[in-house]
């Protein structure tokens, strides 16, 4: 079931207090859209912390193709030496975005006000992945998608010559929808507004304005209305990655079900579209504080101190979903280790992750014994208490680094090892993660 060509079989016992210091890496999001809007700046853009991941080397490869220059210059310290807005040039060869949704949505929506055409894919679980959510509101700027049947990549987007402006209200929580449209406004002339019913991660608007553009957000009844002045010249921005909440994620939840565990976990974004996942372990009575509150990076953190805690099943706000959408899968593990019911209402939009999220953690939990309930936009566990999971089983990854993690944390709490059948996504966001990991003495072997 991975779908790659040298899936890496991966397995977690039973493990010790996990102790230490967890410096995850820098910010998935953060990183693709610095590289983005560097791209679209004329001079050179510095970036440090850049995350180092498959999914933001994609996008590094595909803004060279795109015209900018691109060069790393240590770890995680990169330049971009920008083309400006509407100077993309026409990449030569097909634009791989590998298995980031990020990745190829954002890319088009900075492209779709240009006049060059370009021809999108990716891997088995991105080609599976619907685009008519961008190519939709692209289209009334003026562009033209041709994919396969269901607005499935390959892709060919052919930019507008003479892109109008456009008011677009996202049918779906979505900061990918929200700001592939406003680059793409970025070209146009006039205002382009985005409405969002839901605020979803607001890292677009924030770096736009870093750049120089003037954007303005309003909270009306309708909800969040972005507004964009099209055609600014956009100036070139020193940007430093703040730590990705999303990975914090993992070894936060770990440290809560492993047993003794004390972990700190410095420099965790608290910025109020990401910290969903915080807010519901706090009220599951998890032993958080957070530390040393500032800024960095133009993002308020925290460094984060965890300790393991008796933790009980709730019922999480559906209010809430886009504030921790990635962050459920590891969320059902941590609700499976608690007692009584976790529930997880308005969630349909995991079933489009790089996964369908909610029916490869309801396979993988049952296999391992534990008890769950689902239908399209809900998913319930019941929970087993902590060391009451049995475990035993090897889960499917589905070419998804969220998932493989999510089952590696749950083998360090379960009775019998858990498996997963190829981590090798991982890598696509969290290169550092079995290191990071044994680190804090965490028990996760590839399989020989
Ligand atoms: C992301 C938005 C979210 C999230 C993804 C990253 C982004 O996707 O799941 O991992 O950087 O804009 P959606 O926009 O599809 O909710």
């Amino acid at each position: 079931m991975s779908g790659h060509d040298n899936p890496i079989k991966m397995t977690a016992r039973k493990s010790g207090p996990l102790k230490g210091v967890a410096d995850v890496p820098g910010d998935k999001s953060i990183s693709h859209r610095a590289l983005i809007l560097g791209a679209l700046s004329v001079g050179e853009t510095r970036v440090t912390g850049l995350l180092e991941g498959q999914d933001v080397l994609d996008t590094a490869k595909a803004m060279r193709a795109f015209g900018a220059e691109v060069v790393r210059h240590g770890a995680g310290s990169w330049s971009i030496h920008g083309v400006g807005v509407g100077g993309f040039a026409e990449p030569a060869d097909v634009i791989d975005c590998g298995n980031s949704g990020t990745g190829v949505r954002l890319i088009m929506g900075s492209m779709a006000t240009s006049p060059i055409s370009a021809t999108f894919t990716g891997d088995a679980s991105l080609r599976k992945r619907p685009m008519g959510r961008v190519t939709d509101p692209l289209a009334l700027f003026g562009a033209r998608a041709y994919g396969r049947k269901g607005g499935r990549l390959p892709m060919t987007l052919v930019g507008a010559a003479d892109p109008m402006p456009v008011r677009y209200v996202t049918p779906m929580p979505s900061a990918q929808v929200k700001s592939a449209v406003l680059l793409a406004g970025l070209n146009a002339p006039g205002q382009t507004v985005v409405i969002e019913r839901e605020a979803t991660r607001d890292h677009s608007e924030r770096m736009l304005r870093g750049f120089g553009a003037e954007l303005t957000v309003e909270d009306a009844p309708e909800g969040r209305i972005i507004t964009l002045t099209g055609q600014p010249e956009l100036r070139p921005q020193s940007v430093a990655v703040p730590r990705d909440p999303s990975s914090a994620a993992f070894p936060v939840c770990a440290a809560l079900i492993v047993e003794g565990s004390d972990i700190v976990v410095p420099g965790v974004s608290q910025n109020p579209t990401r910290n969903g996942l915080f807010t519901t372990l706090v009220e599951m009575g998890a032993d958080i504080t957070f530390e040393n509150p500032r800024e960095e990076g133009g993002e308020p953190v925290a460094d984060l101190r965890v300790r393991a805690s008796a933790l009980r099943g709730i019922e999480v706000p559906p209010e809430r979903a886009a504030s921790m959408i990635d962050e459920y899968p590891v969320l059902s593990v941590v609700a499976a280790c608690a007692t009584g019911t976790t529930v997880m209402r308005g969630v349909k939009e995991l079933r489009v992750k790089e996964s369908d999220r909610i029916d490869a953690m309801a396979r993988g939990l049952e296999a391992c014994g534990v008890r769950i309930e689902e239908d399209e936009d809900t998913l319930i566990v019941h929970g087993m208490g902590l060391g009451g999971v049995p475990g035993g089983a090897t889960c499917a990854s589905h070419i998804d680094h969220r998932i493989a993690m999510s089952f590696l944390v749950l083998g360090l709490v379960a009775q019998k090892p858990v498996s997963v059948d190829d981590g090798s996504p991982i890598a696509t966001s969290f290169p550092v993660f079995e290191g990071l990991m044994a680190g804090l003495g965490a028990q996760i072997d590839r399989d020989a």
